[in-house]
Formats: structure tokens, sequence, C-alpha cells
């Protein structure tokens, strides 16, 4: 049954800028059969698109796989920021591990913006690739010490930042560190560039087909799919969450976070750059060319822990009023929403999944920067496949983790979360169907069973059984989107229960099963 989130009060259409502005259908088939690869990327995002870019260029035959549509999932929804300046991070990295491994982290997100500059010049993508400064502004003055260290901190890194008293943003600012020369895109238009140089010479793309297991005990790795098996010498895991953990434990060395975007139209040009602030929810701006002469600005943030909102509509509401409280704003044109993983310590996770499992590779916890990030994954991952050394690759390793004091907490939460959603508060579900309202969604007690229930705007109830099928955690209603989000890991399902985000693979039961 096909639906689609109602309008509500909410500003704007739903939709990715990105995903509106595109060709809706790609060109992929499902997966036919069984077959052989060189490598099976599975996941068709920034990450995986560029590494089977790299890894074709090399002379392997890749094999993509996307559960949905490429370059739908989180890449459709970011802000698309090119840029090694992320929020507030270097000297956190410098006190936490250093600074070689810091000035590792600094460099792999520069080179990284220059990765993407030479794809987009080699290939002439046509994605309005733009070199613009990007800016973290202190908008209190408690955060005007922080950003001016992170200024000096990236300095001895080799980064090109500075410490400046003016931002052109109207936001309030005490200060702000700013790095020049960093870029912004359109990512959907660069990666669908990018996809189609991908089929041929032996490899190939495979659209709406769910990777379910992966099997790598000893010789070659098998990809199943409903529709059949990939077997390959390598895999990697591009799917953000990896729904194959084997143990690596990544269920709890990582949390989901959503946040929001708007597409908003000024009265006045919008300054030159993108910009953050430095603390407290997140407020992220850039521009784009609108397409028809015009320029859209994205203003993002409003960050959270997925499922554990149950209003999260008013996150839209809460960024429009703070849009306006900085512009005036002429029209608000599209919403959308994105998530991301955040690690135990900050820093993605790139590299062979586990000890014993080194023919499988993951990449993930971007911490929502994933333009550069992802990139970077791809440039490691190709060089760690071709046997190469890459000089970025520690700080990332997969199995650095080492539980501090910061750790036992995260992981102490990570843990609470999901007794509270297996059992706990959620097992004494109040309410009854009746007073379940058109848009409204709810976890019921039904004939003694948990029921998922949510009643569209015509009325019609759409029931699941609520229990993830990830790791049995309660998934909770996300009524700006109209999903099903599970606190524990990040599974997404539409209101019928079809997965569209994993880690799990498999859809919710119907109510009672
Ligand atoms: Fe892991 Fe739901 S995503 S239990």
């Amino acid at each position: 049954m096909e639906h689609g989130p109602g309008a509500y009060g909410l500003p704007g259409r739903h939709g990715s800028f990105w995903m509106e502005t595109t060709a809706a259908e790609t060109p992929h088939p499902p997966l036919p059969g069984n077959l052989e690869t060189d490598v099976a990327v599975v996941g068709g995002g920034i990450t995986g698109i560029t590494t089977a870019v790299l890894l074709k260029r090399a002379g392997y035959a890749v094999t993509l796989l996307e559960g949905n549509r490429i370059c739908q999932g989180v890449t459709g929804h970011t802000t698309a920021k090119v840029t090694a300046l992320h929020r507030l991070i270097y000297k956190e990295l410098i006190d936490r591990f250093g600074g070689r491994p810091a000035q590792q982290y600094a460099e792999a997100n520069q080179a990284a913006i220059e990765t993407v500059a030479s794809l987009v010049r080699e290939y002439g993508i046509a994605c309005d690739f733009a070199r613009k400064p990007a800016c973290t502004y202190a908008e209190t003055e408690e955060a005007r010490e922080k950003v001016a260290d992170e200024a000096d901190a990236a300095r001895s890194l080799g980064l090109p930042a500075a410490f400046t008293e003016d931002i052109p943003l109207s936001a309030r600012s005490y200060g702000a560190v700013v790095f020049e020369n960093q870029a912004q895109f359109h990512p959907v238009n660069y990666l669908l560039h990018l996809a189609s140089l991908i089929p041929g010479d032996g490899s190939r793309i495979y659209e709406n087909t769910r990777a379910l297991e992966v099997q790598d005990g000893g010789g070659r790795c098998t990809v199943r799919t409903a529709s059949g098996t990939v077997t390959a010498d390598t895999v990697v895991l591009a799917t953000h969450y990896p729904f194959y953990d084997a143990p690596g434990f990544y269920f709890a060395r990582m949390e989901p976070s959503r946040s929001y975007a708007l597409g908003v139209r000024l009265d006045e040009p919008f300054p030159e750059g993108m910009f953050i602030n430095a603390d407290g929810p997140a407020h992220s701006w850039r521009s784009q060319p609108a397409g028809d002469g015009g320029e859209l600005v994205i203003v993002g943030g409003m960050e959270h822990r997925t499922g554990e909102d149950v209003d999260t509509r008013r996150h839209y509401r809460d960024l429009e009023a703070y849009a306006r409280s900085v512009y005036p704003l002429r029209s608000v044109d599209y919403r959308w929403s994105a998530q991301d993983y955040i690690t135990v310590d900050g820093v993605p996770y790139i590299g062979p999944l586990a000890a014993g499992h080194e023919n499988v590779y993951i990449a993930t916890g971007f911490r929502k920067w994933g333009m550069t990030n992802g990139t970077a994954a791809a440039t490691i991952i190709t060089d760690m496949i071709r046997g190469r050394e890459n000089p970025h690759a520690e700080v990332y390793a997969p199995d650095r983790f080492k539980p501090a004091a910061s750790a036992r907490r995260f992981l102490a939460h990570n843990i609470e979360v999901a007794e509270k959603y297996i059992g706990g508060a959620i097992s004494r579900p109040a309410g009854d169907l009746r007073d379940v309202a058109p848009g409204e969604g709810r976890v019921l007690m039904i004939e003694g069973k948990k029921a998922g229930v949510f009643r569209d705007e015509k009325g019609r109830v759409h029931a699941v059984n609520p229990t993830c099928t990830h790791l049995g955690c309660v998934a909770a209603w996300n009524s700006a989107e109209e999903t099903w989000d599970c606190p524990c890991h990040g599974s997404r399902f539409d209101a019928d229960g079809k997965v569209i985000h994993g880690p799990a693979v498999k859809d919710l039961k119907p109510r009672g099963g």
C-alpha cells in the first residue's frame, strides 16, 4: 500500500531536493541469479559507489548490490558539504588520540575533497561542484573559546584554518573557525554520474537486491540475496550500520541519529560559504543553485537519537522557526531528514570487519560528515584490497576500540536503550485503536499482543508487529516520516513494515505475527 507523509501543517513539500531534481528511476535490474565477481560491494551511497569506481579503475570486476535504489538512502538526504571542517573535532581528536591520529583524520578528509574534485574534473560531472569556505561559528559566548581552540588545533595539523571575529551569515556569532577552499556539490548528480561508470568489463550494479547474509568462513565470501548469491574474494559493507556483524559488536559501538533539513528561499543572496554552529542543537547552512536561476538555501540540524522522540514533526517546525529567526523566508520549498551513525569515540570505523574476517570490509559511523569520510573510506578500502598502504587508515581501524570512561558510558547507554525497548517502558502500551487519530501512529496492546498501529489521512489502519526483526527491540513511530524507527540500531520500516533502512533485512511481521 503506497502512501507518503501528509503535510500536517509542516513546512515545504516532503522530499530531498537532491532526489526531487534528479531522475526518479535508475536503470539497474535486480540480481538475476548466482554470479561470481572479484569484489561485492553492498550499498549504493557515496561509499559504495566511489569504492566500486576506484576498484574498477584498478582492474577489479565489481558487483554493487543495493537493497532499494542507488543514491536514495543517507546520501540522497545529506546537506552535501564536502569539507574537512566537522563542526568541532580536531581539538577533541588531539586530546583523545594524540597528534598523529588527529593528523591522519585531517589529511584523510582534506584528501577526500581533492578526490571528489579530481573525479568531477576527470569525468566532467555536472554536479554544481563549487569551492567555498566552511565555517563553525560560536552562537554563544561560551562557545567562543571552543572555536578559537579548534582553529588552533586544526592549524597545528596543517589544515587551512583561521579564527575570525565576523562571519557573513546573519546568525548571532561570537567568532568562528573558518577553513578555506572546501567544497559543496549536488551529491545525487555526482553519484549518478559515477555509478554510470560502473557497469561493463565484468562490473555490474543490481538494485532492489537486498543482501541478507554474508558467509566468509575460509576461502571465498558469499553474499546471499533473495534472488541469488554473489561469490567474491572480498566483500565491502557500505550500508552504514552493518547488517552482518560477525564478532564485531558494532551493535554496541554506535548509535543512530536523525537530523532534519529544509530547502528555503530568501529575499536576499545567501552569503558565500557553508556554516554550522559550534554547540547545542545543530544549525547548518549552505546554498545551492536551484536549477531555475534562483538559489535554494539548505538549513539543517535538530538532531536526536533515532526512535527516541515521539513527536518528530516538531523538529521541522523548530527548524523553520530557527531559520525565520535568522532570515525572513520567502518560501519553504522542501523538507527532508537523514540518519547517520555516531561511534563511541566519534571516528568512523573503516577497515576489516573483525579479526578472522579480513576479507569483509566495513565503513560506517560518519558522524554526519559522510561526503568526505565516505570518500576517504572508498580510498582506504580500495588501497587495502589492492594490498597498498594507506597513510590514513590507522585512525579509522575498527579494532582500535579501547573502552575509556566516556566509551563505557556510551555502552551503558546503549544497553539501557536496548533493555528499555526490548522490555521495560514499552511493554505496557496503553490506549485503544479508536483513540488513534488520522496521521497518528502508536504501539498498542491488542488481544494480548503488541501492535504498531498507524491510521493514515484517509482513515485506513496500517498495523504491524513492531518488534524489530534485527535484534528484537520495539520500533517507535516517526510521525514526520511515517515510518517505524528502531531506537536500538536504527532500522527503519515503512508503515506497512517493509524494510527501508538496515541493519534489519527482514520486514516487520504483520500485526499478531
Ligand atoms: Fe537492532 Fe532494531 S535495529 S534491534
